[in-house]
């Protein structure tokens, strides 16, 4: 069994302090075998920003995977935008954009969904073209089937009603039809700051909400999510800060039939 902390939309240069502190804490009793962030990694992708973020990465007592979001491009150097947009990201956080990593429990693939432009006003949207598809396919082909199948991506696979304002990723349903078909187990993400899970296609879609900065939705506290088990069943945990402290919101649990994931007890 793994045990994976998610976090996501840490936004250094809008973090707080205490909260790292708090979250901190918290890592300490979950004990994680690997910690998966999900992009917006900086406020402005400025580059103090990355410097605060490679700190606090350089200091997690534990294995991490990192994937860019929309705000690791800069919104306002259009030059550094349009012709440079990961200078930073690969200077100071990594040289990969789309890293993989496999062990004896998992694999995990990265997809940069960030895109520096489109033919739309707002450009914090994603996409997963083609190429991406067939490269993270490839990728789980080549995989031992009794593994656990992650797939990281910043956008939304899937939203609530009252957030479909926000996007879902580009290319959604091209790409969900072939992740499934592939076997993928479970798709992490983050963007909207708000937690929450569903089942698409047999994928469980799993989000977590701005893990440490300021840049919070109403009603909705810092958060981070914990994934405990293996390639048949898994236990999903979200953690919420309260009073200084993360405590358990919701665990929910899942069981695989076949290629897909079902909640367990089933309904
Ligand atoms: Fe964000
Ligand atoms: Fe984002």
């Amino acid at each position: 069994m793994i045990t994976i902390a998610h976090l996501s939309d840490l936004h250094f240069g809008r973090e707080q302090t205490q909260v790292i502190h708090n979250l901190l804490a918290s890592l300490q009793e979950q004990r994680p075998d690997l910690v998966i962030i999900s992009g917006d990694l900086t406020q402005r992708a400025r580059s103090y920003e990355f410097q605060q973020a490679k700190i606090f990465l350089d200091n997690l007592p534990y294995p991490y995977f990192i994937i860019p979001g929309n705000h690791d491009l800069s919104a306002h150097k259009l030059i550094e935008r349009f012709f440079f947009p990961w200078k930073k990201w690969k200077q100071y956080i990594s040289p990969q954009l789309e890293p993989c990593i496999e062990n004896d429990q998992c694999k995990v693939v990265g997809v940069n969904s960030a895109r520096r432009l489109g033919l739309y006003l707002d450009w914090s949207r994603g996409r997963i073209n083609s190429k991406q598809i067939s490269h993270v396919v490839e990728n789980f082909n080549q995989t031992n089937e009794k593994k656990l199948r992650i797939l990281v991506a910043h956008h939304p696979f899937w939203l609530p009603t009252v957030y479909l304002r926000r996007q879902l990723i580009g290319g959604r349903d091209k790409a969900i039809e072939a992740l499934s078909q592939a076997g993928v187990d479970i798709i992490l993400g983050g963007h909207i700051h708000i937690p929450f899970m569903k089942i698409l296609r047999g994928v469980i879609i799993s989000h977590a909400g701005t893990t440490v900065s300021d840049r919070l939705i109403e009603g909705q506290p810092n958060s981070y999510n914990i994934i405990k088990g293996d390639s048949k069943k898994l236990t999903l945990i979200s953690l919420e800060q309260e009073n200084q402290e993360f405590t358990i919101r919701q665990e929910s649990k899942f069981i695989k039939t076949g290629k897909h994931w079902h909640p367990y007890p089933k309904k």
